[in-house]
């Protein structure tokens, strides 16, 4: 019953979304990784531009990481582009069909191993993941979001799962969360399952589950410098293993307490690049806003005329404000770059 009438609805008002033109499970794992913690619409432009340079596995593996992470730049989590590119050369030719070989893939956990073994390999699986859990928890009537009616929720969900089209019956489940069944607004007269669904009988569905209280978000304040040198800019690569691995950025860190911008500008650089600059020039602050948490950036500038005292461990980069298109930077440098320019 669920099932007919969700996959009735889904054949003519699915959304036209690139990755469902295709069962290559290549492009089904790309798509479903990018739209890990991302929305739809965000991933779209990405996952094109993926697709034209690395249409299959064995040219992603056969790539420079750098360009790949270029195609990953402004997405966000870059550790899925890392595990990405990492499983293309430890793979091979051929992609997984089974749940035990996927979960051992690097940033594939439960949820995305069943989504794409749903959709690439019309296996009798579904990926549970935020949209699915509420609109579960919406048919079922379940207000507590505790382990035993998540379980619940799955277990509903996999007894309802239409066992030939399981890759249908996960998206058009996922459409219902993104359209009809909001975390924050309901339509329950258009939806399609809305007779199959305890929620709807009472006068707020909105409260199946019961909404979560949002933590507060901490803010960190930061001192960056943009030191340039004749007509370039340093950039440093992040290392490996720490957020935004890989991306390249302008010197600066945390303030400490009790310090000022400024000090803390001189002295990042000072530890970062041993270059000791005087009284740079304060350009503004920019703020940015991570999963969870904010920085609020104190940006300087300053122009050197030698760089004879320089020593840097990490990898670092002169390089002129036009050859900076060639680099994968974090989105707060790019604000940063908006500030100076303005
Ligand atoms: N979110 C995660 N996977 C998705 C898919 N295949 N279609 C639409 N939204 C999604």
């Amino acid at each position: 019953m669920l099932s007919n009438q969700l996959l009735s609805w889904y054949s003519s008002n699915k959304r036209d979304l690139p990755w469902r033109l295709t069962k290559d499970p290549y492009k089904i794992w790309i798509s479903e990784i990018m739209l890990q913690q991302t929305q739809v619409a965000t991933v779209i432009p990405y996952y094109k531009k993926w697709m034209s340079s690395y249409p299959d596995i064995k040219t992603l593996a056969c790539a420079d990481y750098d360009n790949v992470l270029k195609h990953w730049e402004g997405l966000g989590y870059y550790s899925r582009c890392k595990n990405i590119h990492l499983t293309a050369k430890s793979l091979g030719k051929d992609f997984p069909d089974t749940f035990n070989e996927l979960i051992k893939l690097p940033g594939i956990g439960e949820y995305t191993a069943k989504t794409i073994l749903a959709i690439a390999y019309n296996k009798q699986e579904v990926g549970v993941d935020t949209n699915l859990e509420r609109v579960g928890f919406r048919l079922l009537g379940l207000k507590r979001k505790s382990k035993f009616n998540r379980n619940r929720v799955k277990k509903f969900l996999e007894t309802n799962q239409d066992k030939s089209k399981p890759g249908d019956f996960n998206q058009a489940l996922m459409d219902l969360g993104s359209s009809f069944c909001q975390a924050k607004v309901v339509h329950c007269s258009p939806c399609p399952i809305t007779s199959e669904c305890k929620a709807t009988l009472n006068a707020d569905p909105l409260k199946y589950p019961e909404p979560q209280k949002n933590k507060p978000i901490p803010n960190i304040n930061v001192s960056v410098c943009i030191v340039c040198y004749r007509d370039r800019l340093l950039i440093l690569q992040r290392p490996q293993n720490k957020m935004l691995s890989g991306l390249w950025e302008f010197p600066g860190g945390k303030i400490e307490p009790g310090e000022s911008p400024e000090a803390a500008a001189i002295r990042e650089i000072k530890e970062e690049t041993n270059l000791s600059i005087l009284s740079p020039d304060y350009i503004g602050e920019v703020k940015h806003q991570y999963s969870h948490f904010k920085v609020t950036i104190s940006l300087f500038l300053k122009n050197v005329n030698s760089i004879k005292m320089l020593k840097i461990k990490e990898n670092y980069v002169w390089t002129t404000m036009k050859g900076l298109d060639k680099f994968a930077l974090p989105k707060a440098n790019y604000k940063m770059l908006e500030l100076l320019n303005k």
